[in-house]
């Protein structure tokens, strides 16, 4: 099957991040779409078919949910670096959204493959997502900020001890479109060997 290679350059060439103050607030993403987008996400290349990739879907009420537990979380762990700030906006950032999807690597038991290859294919999959909103009309982004990397936060989103959280993919529908970006030129990234 041949697709629409201007079109798939284009999605890929014009898919930006687009962060929650940029969401119109309020408005929900059918979960159909959102049923589509993640189906998407697990058709991800993965090394051994271990599909590695665990997500929790976090909408309506779950963003309170969320949101309190992220904000909590910070300020039992924070200590001497707590910022009120920060505090505030996990409280109320989550709330912007319309679908905050948690994005965690599982582990594979057999341990049959390393673990940075399953962190790669949650990626992967990541992109599917990222590709899947643009595709949609949608916008969101993956974040890492937060408390992604608190190891006491991983049993909340159903990961366990060797498992690992990638952060979070916020979703909504957009209000203000991102600006449009720029990647170096081809040169600086690639070299070619023909003999
Ligand atoms: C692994 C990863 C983690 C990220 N974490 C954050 C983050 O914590 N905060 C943020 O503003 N953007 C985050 N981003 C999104 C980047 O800021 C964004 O991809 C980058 O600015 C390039 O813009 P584009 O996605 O529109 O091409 C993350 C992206 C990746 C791949």
């Amino acid at each position: 099957m041949q697709y629409n290679t201007e079109d798939i350059n284009h999605l890929i060439r014009n898919r930006r991040s687009v962060f929650p103050n940029q969401f119109i607030a309020g408005k929900k993403v059918d979960e159909n779409i959102i049923k589509e987008i993640l189906i998407n996400a697990t058709w991800a290349p993965n090394h051994a078919q271990t599909e590695p990739w665990f997500f929790k879907i976090f909408s309506n009420e779950g963003l309170q949910t969320f949101a309190n537990f992220q904000s909590e979380l910070y300020k039992q762990e924070a200590g001497a670096s707590f910022k009120e700030d920060k505090y505030v906006k996990m409280q109320t950032q989550p709330l912007m959204a319309s679908h905050i999807i948690s994005i965690g690597m599982k582990r594979n038991e057999a341990k049959c493959i390393p673990e940075i290859e399953e962190i790669e294919a949650v990626a992967c999959a990541v992109q599917n997502i990222y590709l899947s909103v643009s595709a949609y009309g949608l916008g969101g982004y993956w974040t890492s900020g937060g408390i992604t990397y608190i190891d006491k936060a991983k049993t909340f989103f159903g990961l366990g001890e060797e498992d690992k959280l990638l952060g979070f993919f916020y979703i909504g529908h957009v209000a203000v479109p991102s600006p449009a970006a720029k990647r170096k030129p081809l040169e600086e990234k690639v070299e070619w060997v023909k003999g």
